[in-house]
């Protein structure tokens, strides 16, 4: 990354060569497979840049990350959102829902913010009965905290009009860099391809990502403290009585009965939690998982507060 900035008066790489290149051969997929967005929260606007025109439906989940909605409302579409079971993707519902005017499906996997989980099993039956012409979107942008995560590449191999979608934000420690990737089949991506700007990721995010990707040991070392984290939220969340969802993220949603207030006490100590008003879940804050001195500090605050 310093030497990147060291050369800041060039462009970067529009075709983000080496950082596809690199991510083809860890995925075992072709470069024509994948592109690179300034986050993946700018993939999923082109996703609506290519699909999307007023009248046409998205397709996700009661609870879903708040990116699809809004999505949906730049391009004119309607989202619907199917009622969630215990927080998580009820797939069942969302099947019931597909119209001839659906066009895009967003599943998050993990969720933000609910953490929940889907089986590989749930979605190779979900895959199996969606109508191949719609395009399923797997947003993992979680995968990597997973112990065993399903697999939805394999959907791309077999032609699937599938999109999983990753990011360096999460796992890789590099969200202030804006960078996240989509892999799809080649002229899916080389639809998306048209629709970003020539140069939406800069060099010392392509830079930074081409690097966290080789460095095996801070993701091991990142899982291992998240695994950490998450074990200690839950077991001082049970002592405290305070309801929570098992979450496969980096981040614990806790039932804390008034969010709003909660998320204003915790500012008064100097710790940013999400408040859920947004997402129908006015009771609940997500809490991010941090180091374990930051986790005890979010507690002990949460301990005065409630
Ligand atoms: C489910 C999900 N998808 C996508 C994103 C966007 O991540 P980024 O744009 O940083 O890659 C987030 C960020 O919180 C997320 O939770």
């Amino acid at each position: 990354m310093h030497a990147a900035i060291e050369n800041a008066q060039r462009y970067p790489d529009g075709g983000a060569h080496y950082l596809r290149n690199a991510l083809a051969q860890r995925l075992n997929m072709a470069l024509e497979n994948i592109i690179i967005g300034n986050g993946s929260n700018e993939i999923i606007e082109l996703l609506g840049h290519a699909f999307l025109k007023p009248g046409d439906a998205i397709l996700t989940s009661e609870h879903a990350f708040v990116a699809y909605k809004i999505v949906a409302r730049i391009f004119g579409a309607q989202i619907i959102e199917t009622p969630s079971r215990n927080y998580g993707y009820d797939l069942d519902a969302m099947l019931d829902a597909i119209t001839d005017r659906t066009e895009l499906i967003f599943v998050a996997n993990p969720n933000n913010p609910t953490g929940t989980l889907l089986s590989a099993d749930a979605i190779e039956r979900f895959v199996a009965r969606v109508p191949t012409h719609l395009i399923i979107v797997f947003d993992e942008a979680y995968y990597e905290f997973v112990d065993d995560p399903p697999d939805t590449l394999r959907y791309i191999r077999e032609e699937r009009n599938v999109v999983t979608l990753r990011t360096f934000s999460k796992i890789h420690g590099l969200a202030s860099l804006r960078i996240g990737y989509g892999v799809a089949r080649p002229e899916l991506i080389a639809v998306l391809q048209k629709t970003r700007q020539p140069f939406n990721v800069n060099a010392v995010a392509q830079a930074g990502a081409l690097a966290a990707l080789n460095d095996e040991q801070h993701q091991v070392a990142t899982k291992r403290m998240i695994d950490e984290g998450r074990a200690f939220f839950e077991r001082d969340l049970a002592a405290m009585r305070l309801e929570y969802i098992p979450s496969a993220g980096n981040f614990i949603l806790v039932n804390v009965g008034d969010g709003a207030a909660v998320f204003k006490a915790m500012l008064e100590h100097k710790i940013i939690v999400r408040a859920m008003r947004g997402y129908h879940l006015p009771q609940w804050v997500r809490i991010s998982i941090g180091t374990m001195p930051q986790n005890q500090r979010c507690i002990a605050a949460l301990r005065q507060i409630l």
